[in-house]
This record gives C-alpha cells, structure tokens and sequence, in this order.
C-alpha cells in the first residue's frame, strides 16, 4: 500500500476544514491542502486574526496549531491535485433542485466536476475518497469518469469514508469518532487503497473503531445512519403530539423509554423538529433510491419521518398562534436563536427559519437573537425563505444583540436553538419588560417550567399539554 505523504482536500466547508484540519493537527507527516474555488472562503481559513468561516468549539485551536506547519488552505485546486497521493472530495451535496429527481434526489454536478478535475490535472496515480455523502453506487460513476479521462500511467483506487461528525461537537467527534468507516472493492488494489487511509486514521483512532466495508455497503451506511438518527427525532415528536393531547409530558415519557438498554437514551429530545444540511437531504436521497429501485413502501416509510418533522414545525407555529387568542398580527414575538442547533452557527434548514416564515405570514413583528449567526445570514435565509421583498421583511423583523433586548416589549418569546446562555436568562428581567399575559414556548424543553410560572409567565412546551 501507498504510504500517503500528501493529502489534499477539495472543498473547505463544515465537513472539509475541520476533518482534514485534524488530520493535519494528528499527522504531522503528512502535507494537507484544504481547496476550494471560493475566495472568500479561504481568505477567512487564512484569516491572521483566525475568524474562521465557521464557528466551531475547538476548531480554532486546532488550525492555530496545525496551519503554515503542515495545514494550508488554498484556491490552487490543481496544484494540489497534482501533488496529492490522495484526495479527498468533501463538496456540497444539495438536493435537487430541478429535473429528473427534483426535491429528492442530490445534485451531484458538484462532485461530478471535482472528479473530472483531478482525472483532468493529475500526472500520477491518486486514491480518491468520497468524503461527501453520496447516493449508493456513486464511486462506480466517479471510476467511469476517472478512468475514461485519465493518463496514461495514472491509476485512479475509489474509497467511501463517509463523515459522521456532527455539527456544534465536530472537534470532539473528530478526536475520538465512535468509528471511522472505510469502504472499498474488494480487489487486491482496493484492499491496499484502503489500508493506506486506515493507517492515516490510525495516528489517532484506535484499530477496532476503524471499519472496513465493501464500497457499497459504506455509502448506504451513511445515509442509513441519518436516516435511523432523524427517525428517532421524528419519532419522539410524534409522541410529543400525543402527550400535548393527554396530559403525558414527553420527557418522562422519553426518560422512561430510554432506560431499555436496546434503545438507549441519547437523542430522545423531543423538539421544534430537526433541522440542518444533512437530514432531511439524506433521507430524500434515500427515498429517492427506494423509488428508483422499484421499493414504493420502503421510499414511503422513510418519506414520513420528513412528513413528521414539517409537521412538527407547523404545529408549533399554530399552537403559538391559538395560545396568543388565535392571532398575532401586529404582537411583538421574539425568537431566541436562529442556528439549527446549538454550538454552531449554520442555518441550513433551521426550525427557526420555518417560524419566522409563518410568525411574518400571521403579519406579527418578530424580534430575533442568535449568540453566533451573522445579521447577514439571517437575511439571507429569509429572503430566501418568505415569499415577499427582503425590504417588506425588514420591515416585520428586527435583529437584537442580546436576549434581553429581544424580549423588550413582546408579547411572547419563543425559544428556537439550544444555547447554553439561554439557560442563563434572568427571566425576572425579562418578565418586568414584557407586555402581559407574558408567553413563553419553549421549543427546546431547556426552561425551568415551575420557576418561570411563579415569575408569572405562561409557559408552554413541547410534549407538555396544558392539562399536564
Ligand atoms: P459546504 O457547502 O459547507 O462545503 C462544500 C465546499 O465545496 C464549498 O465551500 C464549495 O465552494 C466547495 N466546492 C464545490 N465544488 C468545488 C470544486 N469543484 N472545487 C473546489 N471546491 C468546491 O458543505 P459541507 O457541509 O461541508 O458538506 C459537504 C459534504 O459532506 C456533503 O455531501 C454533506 O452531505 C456531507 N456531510 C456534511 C456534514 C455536516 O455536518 N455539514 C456531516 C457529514 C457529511
């Protein structure tokens, strides 16, 4: 097997920086190029203050210590293709668009042209891995392309090393993965391909977390993974609608469920619904493969956990609107986080985006605050998301600096993210500014239900009903 000296990376986004950054930081033998055709995005890599183009806990400490040593960042995707033993190709993704497969099925122009690049510059053989989570079978058309296109002399081995990392906890997943998966053919060339990536991922994980799988089963592995995670998401907010209607309150009933050893109690939140790149794109994928393969009920099966979560979103939105006596038009409502999740400052598919969508359909004015999204990328998904002028959108939505200067004056304030300082909100300050009745949804179960009710706020839940 090849021993890998050069690593590059095309595509420097959530996935690309952070995992080829700590590949850098555990390997120092090694040389690792980050590329990526935009600019802007690798002047912010480069940045001499390290404003890195996301935020991530811990990610700025990694490429402190790794970048100009044996970690750079760089537009010259050429150059270091040509330089590369292997090349990882971490570019976007997305779903369709349009044509054939529109909503469904993902768009892989991108990963279509990185390939034909590497075929089209490289002067030496290369392993090439998809770190991009790709339909199954994908490899097999990257091979097609590789080699009707390659030089004579070039040998082009394909691996699957899908990414599991999660956003917000990226570092730490990268550090000590539950497993890195490497998926090849099951060739003589294939085994050793994979054997030069196992040991560049044994610097650091151990031997019985990294898996070796046949090159289909790896691909299917990753959108399986997401698939399985965002049901169990869907499932507990099926429940939560249930325990609204009964008077069960869903974190006893998830706390309760979760104590069977099968099952296990993380990721049992009950919540606004999912959001973020990579779920809802996943399982279209996936229902989009059930489909073409002649499998209606299992594309139908998974279709219904994305069904689920926009439900989810919906009812939320409604239940605030019945809660503040059926309208909101002309009401102040705040919403205390705008990113996915916690600890990161992506905005891709957000619950967040969905409530303001429908607070601004309703006609209300609503009050935003996120500790880490840009003013900027808030319009962005705006304008993206609410089918009217930006400029009749910013006349409905104001951006705050802080929580407390968001909940000035409103008349309900919505809990969208979980930030840890949203913990820490002095609710008896936050009450003395609000009009009354002053509402709380809580959209995240953070909030301490008995202690805002004695400061005299209605507080309302998910998975909580009002006879509980
Ligand atoms: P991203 O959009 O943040 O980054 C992709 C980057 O690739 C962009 O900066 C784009 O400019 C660049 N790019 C596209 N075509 C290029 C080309 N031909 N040459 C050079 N650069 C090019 O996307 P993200 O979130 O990093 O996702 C990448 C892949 O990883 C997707 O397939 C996604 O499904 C997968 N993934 C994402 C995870 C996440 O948490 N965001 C987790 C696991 C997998």
């Amino acid at each position: 097997p090849v021993q890998v000296k050069k690593i590059c990376c095309i595509g420097a986004g959530y996935v690309g920086g952070p995992t080829c950054a700590v590949i850098a930081l555990k390997c120092p033998q090694i040389e690792v190029t980050i590329v990526d055709l935009n600019q802007a995005r690798i002047d912010a890599w480069n940045d001499k203050d390290f404003n890195l183009p996301i935020y991530e806990p811990g990610l700025e400490d990694v490429v402190r210590a790794a970048r100009g040593r044996n970690l750079f960042f760089s537009t010259e995707v050429d150059k270091a293709i040509q330089d590369a033993d292997l090349i990882f190709v971490s570019v976007n993704t997305p779903t369709k668009k349009g044509g054939v497969g529109a909503g469904f099925a993902a768009d892989l122009n991108y990963i279509e042209l990185a390939t034909r690049q590497i075929a089209k510059v490289s002067n030496s053989s290369k392993i090439v891995v998809e770190k991009s989570t790709v339909p199954c079978r994908t490899a097999e058309s990257m091979r097609t392309i590789l080699e009707a296109n390659s030089k004579p002399g070039c040998r082009f081995d394909i691996l699957s090393n899908p990414e599991f990392l999660a956003e917000g906890t990226a570092i730490d997943d990268l550090f000590a993965p539950d497993r890195v998966l490497i998926g090849s053919l099951q060739t003589q060339e294939g085994k050793d391909a994979c054997e030069s990536l196992r040991s560049v991922y044994a610097n650091w994980v151990p031997t019985e977390r990294i898996l070796t799988v046949g090159l289909w089963s790896s691909e299917l592995s990753k959108l399986a993974a997401n698939a399985m995670l965002a049901q169990r998401i869907s499932s507990i907010n099926a429940l939560s609608a249930i325990c609204e209607a009964t008077g069960a309150n869903i974190d006893e009933v998830a706390h309760a469920v979760g104590y069977d050893s099968r099952m296990g109690n993380k990721f049992l939140k009950a919540s606004v619904g999912f959001g973020g790149s990579c779920f809802q794109k996943d399982i279209l994928n996936l229902v989009y493969l059930s489909e073409t393969l002649h499998l209606p009920e299992v594309a139908a099966y998974w279709k219904q956990v994305v069904t689920m979560n926009e439900h989810q979103k919906r009812r939320f939105s409604k239940r605030v609107v019945d809660t503040l006596f059926n309208t909101i038009t002309g009401k102040r409502i705040a919403v205390l986080g705008f990113a996915f999740k916690a600890d990161t400052g992506d905005t891709r598919e957000s619950a967040a985006i969905t409530l303001i969508r429908d607070f601004v359909a309703e006609r209300a004015i609503v009050n935003v605050y996120d500790p880490k999204v840009v003013e900027e990328q808030i319009w962005l998904d705006l304008e993206e998301s609410i089918p009217q002028p930006l400029a009749a959108t910013k006349k409905q939505v104001v951006i705050h600096k802080s929580a407390l200067e968001a909940c000035k004056n409103a008349e309900a304030v919505i809990i969208a993210t979980e930030w840890k300082e949203f913990l820490q909100i002095d609710w008896t300050e936050v009450y003395k500014h609000m009009n009354k009745p002053a509402f709380v949804f809580d959209g995240r179960l953070i909030v301490d239900v008995p202690k805002l009710t004695e400061i005299g706020f209605k507080v309302t839940s998910i998975g909580r009903g009002d006879k509980a």
